[in-house]
């Protein structure tokens, strides 16, 4: 069982609108209340986030974080259609998603920029939940660990670079086989620790503190009848959830079986 509390963060990626995000968010803040037992975080599209964080109010932001899916590298400036670490923190927001894997494959973007994301992050207070994940592909190369280790490095050596060890602390990490996200087709809790496991280990190059202190998270087809057991994995610290975080019983179940 991990040591830190357990973060279960729901992605709902470009879904919702005014009245179902209403819905969605009252059936979330009526079912976790304000002792949870894990944190919890939404990461809602960016036009969505003050209607999100006034439908919490401040009351249930203290136990349903406000996370954004994307945020700019820089800080302000002509960055036309770009949404800046400031900004994000002005909404309330506590954790942004850099790197998922949709945005590295339909964005072009490198580990160069989500390791700049990463960093603008931290400077603005925020916490960046940073994704790796490798393709079917690759994973049937036999490349799955070299590939989501070569992502955590270049983020965890920018910042080390940058701003220190300490710095990689601030940080979340999501494992998130890109053959799992959307497919129905989840890793097998062992197939999901082996990796988690592996990106413990060079966390550790900044340290064995900073390695125990950093939260992994599992995201790819997770689910309310899944969660349990992944959740139990020693080296998994939450879940990062897609589609089932658009549905309010499916998300609280997998809120539910964290520890
Ligand atoms: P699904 O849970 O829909 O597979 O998506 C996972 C994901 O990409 C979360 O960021």
């Amino acid at each position: 069982m991990s040591k830190q509390r357990q973060l279960i963060a729901g992605n709902w990626k470009m879904n919702g609108s005014l009245g179902a995000n209403a819905a969605l968010v009252r059936a979330l803040a009526d079912g976790i209340g304000d002792e949870a037992r894990c944190d919890v975080a939404l990461a809602v599209p960016a036009p969505y986030l003050g209607q999100v964080r006034d439908l919490l109010g401040d009351a249930a932001l203290a136990s349903i974080a406000l996370a954004a899916q994307d945020v700019s590298p820089h800080a302000s400036g002509a960055y036309t259609g770009e949404v800046s670490a400031a900004m994000l923190k002005d909404f309330g927001v506590r954790y942004v998603v850099v790197g998922h894997s949709e945005r590295r494959q339909y964005h072009g973007e490198t580990d160069a920029d989500v390791a700049a994301k990463a960093r603008g992050a931290l400077s603005a207070g925020l916490v960046p939940i940073v994704c790796v994940g490798e393709t079917l592909a690759q994973r049937e190369a036999g490349q799955g660990e070299t590939v989501v280790t070569a992502q955590l490095d270049a983020v965890v050596e920018h910042l080390r670079g940058t701003a220190g060890d300490d710095a990689v602390a601030g940080i979340v990490v999501a494992y998130e086989p890109v053959w799992a996200i959307g497919t129905g087709k989840t890793a097998t809790p062992a197939q999901a620790q082996e990796i988690h496991a592996a990106l413990r280990r060079r966390l550790r190059q900044a340290g064995e503190s900073t390695a125990a202190a950093v939260r992994i998270l599992y995201g790819g087809s997770m689910n309310a009848g899944n969660a349990a057991e992944l959740l139990a994995q020693s080296d998994i610290d939450g879940g990062l959830v897609g589609g089932a975080s658009l549905k309010a019983t499916d998300f609280l179940a997998i809120v539910a079986a964290a520890r």
